[in-house]
């Protein structure tokens, strides 16, 4: 039977607003049948109709869609045996460029001039009097700074962090909300909203920078109300807007927490008498109309949300030395601690938050000037709290101020629980949790003691509304733990922007980590929404010279010069080539190419520029100028060593970029481009080859990385690629199969080993336990990905990097060098596009004996799962003796060459399929040449 899975409009399958004026379908077909394919496809939307034959995807090309409007789409699918399917969605388009009728708004009399400071939120609110029944009412909102609404004291939508960051400069997203519900019934109705200084007006950067784009908060917002009588009645923010600096929300910033004082909480309106609520006017004052520095295009929201996800409860609690309640959560992540509590008003309690303990402490040493609090002021009774306006990066949060039944009647108990863990007193204190939720309506007030009881606490991890796209999983424990951590590395730092941590005073766009990391993390997550918006910005900040910052979107970071000449800059400003194309490889879309191209041509001739300044010859190639972060966190050295390493790291990177943008020209046609990067490419390679090499192959100056880079850019062939393969494998050998690579050459590494002729060495590293590898971190308890590969030592002691160049800079959530993930879906899995989306992919799972342990297989089971343009594709094997069994699937519309480790090759359409072959020690299959096979 054919059935439509998934039927999308803009990369959604419901809740679209759209500004576009072409939005984009795509579907994917599932079906019960073996080689199924699409063979008619017709898409309706109002009176525009498309065919297509076997396309899954179609752009909008009608008449030009109305704003404010809500639209049908209908698709209907016939496939090669005849059967048929349908399916319809809904989208709405916003404003589409309609002039705000609302005016931008701010506390005209607050003065915000501190320095490194963020600024108090400023909470504003509108009553309204509906005397007619309302139809359908919508929000159309956005801020300088970030904020959320309330409606008569309920949040409105389940988003962190809007209008999320952008390029304010050129572009900011405005939020649409259905109010529809809220105001049902005729009357009063209170709407508020909060707005802290976020990136636009708070302290960003570890320079402490305030009002980077305006002076102070300012909101702008719109309700649409159609009411059943037909009429219709916009309220726009405006003077006759209130505003306070008395709310509720005392502070609020991303790197020191937030303060909130629930005595306050009344100004966020209620669902009680609203009337008599909008006739205390104590504390508000009217708002004026703001003049804002810049002047952004506003769009509706085109990046996917930050939302609340996953919840973890405390898997360990216990008493610090210093006396403060510790909870344990299990996991590191980005987000925020949710506490139910019972107490009186004016009670105060902290609660910090770190990575690590050390000495039953919280270790706050890595987050530098980030305080990471929340301070919450209590109301009377029972009451529960969790910070909204920020996020922290955390595993274990400290809360001082309160008191835990649970944990006193075990400390009573056992007196050894100081500074250690208690099963007892988690157990104790589940059990006391349920029981105090019932007995909390008797006595809703009484606090018992001094200090208010704890009766519930949870972390909640917050991170942008990206769907799930594959998974991975295999015969090795700690492996799968790698992929856990790779994939929280991933959640902890896509919050809006994929940062480069979620704890310290950093959280910035760092353009090389993502450029890296993102093959890796298009495997696992769904990445065209965050990507796309991201890219966006990107190409928004590309200097005129070519350059692209190496933080998008860009602030200036004084005193660092990098950080405010623009210039190019390896790997970090090839984000514009890399992620693109990572992105083009997993979906198939083109469009992301074309939009990026002028930006990579650019950015190429910027590289070219910086590369050929004061040299000649094939000198010219080498890129040495103007600064680079080189080898960035490679094991065992000091930063001027990872950034003297540039040369090598650059010139590699160069020739890369140009492979990959022969490529992107000869997919979007143009020929005399593909020609002239792919000679680019070339000549880079030939320059590598005869300037930082020895005729035997050897690197001037050796280090993993720069053999890694040459041979996975396919930028050595013949003898040169087998001897300089044999001399890494020889290095690696040397150094115990330890990691030896920083951000650049980590992805690369086990290609580099497994794909010409060294598959031992690349299990053996990827295997390894003890320090630098990646399972060392697995082994020493980590959760997610380290930014240093020694960032806890083997002597317990954190490596804060002092006295290496780098300041104190140490996290224990980075997810660069998971980007190894890349390696467990295309080599372990064997999963692989042969043509970009998996129209046509390979599976081909790398199989490997270790000669040092009776010739057992290193791994004997591995599933892969990833869903390209078509639906999901799995690949899943294990060894049993001798015999290599596999289970695939392949979607509807797409064929699959299965290369199998006895050398048998099978090319299949869709649906499930089964092998089993013998594997005859010896005759393993060897993965082929090919670097790059899509
Ligand atoms: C960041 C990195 C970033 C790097 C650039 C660091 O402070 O945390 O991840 O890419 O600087 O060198």
């Amino acid at each position: 039977m054919l059935r439509i899975r998934s039927f999308t409009v803009q990369n959604l399958e419901e809740g679209c607003v759209t500004d576009s004026s072409n939005p984009a379908f795509w579907w994917e077909l599932e079906s019960t049948g073996k080689d199924v394919k699409q063979t008619c496809a017709e898409l309706t939307v109002g009176d525009w109709t498309v065919k297509l034959a076997g396309e899954n995807r179609a752009v909008y090309r009608g008449a030009s869609l109305r704003s404010f409007t809500r639209y049908r789409a209908e698709l209907c699918v016939t496939d090669n045996h005849g059967e048929n399917a349908s399916a319809e969605l809904f989208f709405e388009t916003g404003r589409m460029g309609a002039p705000w009728i609302g005016r931008w708004i701010s506390d005209g009399a607050y003065r915000f001039t501190e320095k490194k400071a963020s600024p108090v939120p400023m909470h504003f609110r509108k009553c309204l009097n509906l005397t007619k029944r309302v139809k359908r009412a919508v929000l159309y909102s956005t801020a300088m700074g970030i904020y959320q609404f309330y409606a008569d004291g309920e949040r409105v939508g389940g988003d962190y962090f809007a209008p999320g960051f952008t390029a304010y400069g050129k572009q900011l997203q405005y939020q649409t909300y259905d109010l529809t519900e809220q105001f049902e019934n005729c009357g009063t109705h209170i709407l508020t909203a909060v707005v802290g200084g976020g990136w636009a007006v708070g302290r960003y950067t570890y320079k402490e920078r305030c009002r980077i784009y305006a002076n102070r908060q300012a909101l702008l917002a719109e309700v649409r109300i159609w009411f059943e009588d037909g009429s219709e009645q916009v309220i726009g923010t405006g003077s006759d807007w209130e505003v306070s600096m008395n709310g509720p929300f005392l502070a609020a910033e991303f790197y020191n927490g937030e303060s909130f004082d629930a005595r306050r909480m009344a100004m966020l309106g209620h669902a009680g008498d609203r009337t008599d609520a909008a006739n205390q006017t104590d504390g508000w004052h009217p708002a004026r109309e703001e003049k804002l520095r810049i002047h952004p295009d506003i769009i509706a929201q085109y990046g996917d949300p930050v939302r609340a996800h996953e919840v973890f409860h405390p898997v360990a609690v216990t008493r610090s030395p210093s006396g403060k309640i510790i909870f344990d959560f299990g996991q590191n992540l980005a987000g925020v601690i949710r506490i139910r509590l019972k107490g009186s008003a004016g009670q105060r309690i902290t609660i910090t938050h770190a990575e690590v303990l050390m000495d039953g402490e919280l270790y706050r040493e890595p987050l530098r000037s980030a305080r990471q609090e929340a301070i919450y002021i209590l109301k009377d009774g029972v009451q529960e709290y969790a910070p909204s306006l920020t996020y922290m990066g955390f595993r274990y949060a400290a809360v001082e101020g309160a008191e835990i039944m649970a944990l006193s009647d075990a400390a009573d108990q056992a007196a050894e629980i100081r500074s250690s863990s208690c099963a007892a007193a988690v157990e104790a204190y589940h059990q006391r949790s349920s029981f105090t939720s019932a007995g909390e309506a008797e006595n809703p007030t009484a606090s018992e003691g001094d200090l208010p009881q704890i009766l519930r606490v949870e972390a909640v991890a917050l991170y942008s509304d990206i769907r799930d796209n594959g998974s991975f999983s295999c015969s090795n424990p700690d492996l799968n733990r790698l992929q856990e951590n790779i994939r929280w590395g991933a959640k902890s730092n896509f919050v809006d922007i994929p940062t480069d941590c979620p704890q310290r005073d950093e959280r910035l766009g760092w353009t090389g980590d993502i450029a890296l990391f993102s093959r890796t993390a298009v495997y696992n997550f769904d990445m065209s929404r965050f990507l796309g918006k991201w890219l966006r910005d990107v190409k928004a900040e590309q200097r005129w010279g070519g350059g692209i910052p190496m933080i998008v979107p860009f602030v200036k970071v004084y005193w660092q010069w990098e950080l405010v000449v623009t210039m190019a800059v390896d790997h970090w400003g090839d984000a514009c080539i890399l992620v693109p194309w990572a992105e083009y490889l997993s979906k198939g879309d083109p469009s992301i190419l074309r939009e990026m191209y002028p930006v990579m041509e650019k950015y190429l001739r910027a590289c070219r520029f910086w590369a050929g300044l004061f040299s000649f010859g094939k000198r010219r190639y080498i890129w040495k100028l103007l600064h680079h972060y080189g080898d960035w966190c490679a094991p065992g050295v000091d930063m001027w060593t990872w950034m003297r390493r540039g040369k090598y790291t650059a010139t590699a990177c160069l020739s890369n970029s140009a492979a990959i943008v022969s490529r992107i020209s000869e997919i979007l046609g143009k020929k005399e481009n593909a020609a002239k990067y792919r000679k680019l490419h070339e000549d880079t390679a030939d320059a590598y080859r005869s300037l930082l090499m020895d005729p035997d192959g050897r690197v001037r100056d050796e280090f993993q990385t720069a053999y890694v880079l040459p041979l996975y850019y396919g930028m050595l062939q013949g003898e040169d690629r087998k001897k300089a393969a044999e001399h890494l494998a020889r290095m690696v050998r040397k150094n115990g199969y330890h990691i030896g690579t920083g951000f650049p050459g980590t992805p690369y590494v086990l290609f580099a080993l497994a794909d010409n002729g060294y598959p031992q060495e690349a299990f053996r590293m990827l295997l390894n336990d003890t320090c630098p590898s990646w399972l060392y971190e697995v082994k020493t308890g980590g959760t997610t990905i380290w930014e240093r590969w020694d960032a806890l030592r083997e002597d317990g002691s954190c490596n804060t990097g002092e006295g290496d160049g780098t300041g104190g800079m140490v996290s224990f959530n980075h997810y660069a060098s998971g980007a190894v993930g890349d390696f467990f879906y295309r080599r372990i899995a064997g999963i692989e596009p042969l043509e970009a989306g998996y129209r046509r992919f390979r599976i081909r799972p790398l199989i490997c004996r270790d000669e040092e342990n009776n010739g057992r297989f290193f791994l004997t089971q591995a599933r892969g799962s990833v869903r390209g343009a078509y639906g999901e594709i799995v690949s899943d094997w294990k060894i049993v003796d001798d015999t290599f069994e596999i289970h695939i699937r392949v979607p509807a519309g797409t064929t699959c060459r299965a290369e199998l480790p006895d050398g048998s090759c099978h090319e299949v359409g869709s649906g499930s399929w089964t092998y089993a072959v013998t594997v005859v020690k010896g005759e393993e299959g060897v993965q082929s040449e090919d670097h790059e096979n899509c």
